[in-house]
């Protein structure tokens, strides 16, 4: 593996393998009472989000805390914040202080890129703008394999917002990478050209696909981003591709549903379906804890470190 985590496109299939199966020898730490491992005492570990969060910012700081790492929050909002270079300051200061590594959500793709040149710590990419992220993607990952037991061959949508998604990029790159069989669906409008060269197929017609599915993953409707523009509205967006219970019924019996998070009941994804048991969101988020267990593990502790 590499010394930073920024792209999926940086981890081969052996890499994942090696992760999940990390994740998965630290996926019994979280149903102990005691949920503490000592893997990593002494090193320090900075929670720096430019960008709002909950779950991925909750879960980097447990699993940084069940590794016995000392955690430091750094959260600021946007938009105050002058990008290039007061990054770079926070970046140095972080750095005077001895962070080991540095996990960090920035609304500009490319900013983890930028924070590896100017430290010497790990950078683990916690979401970049539109661009990528790998920990969400090692997750979903994770419970897939978890859940059908193998990512080779298994059929998958990608529904919603793929242009200006992060998740179904780095979704896409990993599963493609495992072998599995994408399928980005969603209006013409959401979906960018150039997906064709990623490895996976385009519909826009998601009834037609449902029936052919292991895997329906939906993507958020960004409305906080006013990309409402792409859609005639969210009514219309819901109507198309929304997965109410009318459409889970098309889905063959085994097949799953996910979604990253937070979900809009009543836009991509009807209430009554997200609460199935075939809904696996609660598993998702139960994962990200081992997956990023992992990740801290595998960078900082096992050889991770230069000599
Ligand atoms: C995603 C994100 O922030 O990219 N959420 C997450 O990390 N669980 C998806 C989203 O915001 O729609």
């Amino acid at each position: 593996m590499n010394r930073h985590l920024l792209s999926m496109r940086d981890l081969s299939a052996e890499d994942v393998v090696r992760i999940l199966d990390t994740a998965e020898s630290f996926r019994e730490v979280g149903t102990r009472v005691i949920k503490k491992v000592p893997a990593l005492r002494g090193r320090t570990v900075v929670n720096l989000f430019y960008e709002n969060s909950t779950r991925t910012r909750i879960s980097f700081e447990l699993a940084a805390k069940r590794l016995s790492a000392d955690v430091i929050n750094f959260s600021t909002t946007g938009s105050s914040v002058a990008k290039g270079e007061s990054l770079k300051d926070t970046a140095l200061t972080l750095q005077a202080m001895g962070a080991d590594a540095i996990v960090i959500r920035h609304a500009s793709s490319g900013a983890p890129h930028r924070l590896t040149t100017w430290v010497r710590g790990h950078v683990l990419n916690a979401g970049d703008g539109t661009h990528e992220h790998p920990t969400q993607a090692l997750l979903d990952l994770y419970t897939l394999r978890e859940r059908l037991g193998r990512l080779e061959g298994l059929r998958v949508a990608i529904v919603g917002d793929v242009l200006h998604s992060r998740v179904a990029r780095s979704l896409s790159f990993g599963l493609v990478t495992m072998g599995s069989e994408v399928t980005l669906v969603g209006p013409p409008t959401l979906i960018p050209p150039e997906a064709l060269a990623w490895g996976v197929q385009i519909d826009h017609d998601l009834d037609a696909v449902l029936p052919k599915l292991d895997v329906c993953y939906l993507l958020r409707v960004q409305t906080e981003r006013q990309r409402l523009e792409y859609v005639p509205s969210i009514r219309e967006y819901a109507r198309r591709y929304g997965l109410t219970s009318a459409r889970v019924a098309m889905l063959p019996d085994e097949a799953i549903v996910m979604h990253p998070g937070p979900m809009n009941r009543g836009v991509e994804i009807d209430s009554d379906v997200a609460d199935l048991p075939r809904s696996v969101m609660e598993a998702q988020v139960t994962n990200g804890i081992a997956v990023r267990m992992a990740l801290l593990y595998l960078l900082l502790g096992a050889g991770g470190e230069e000599g």
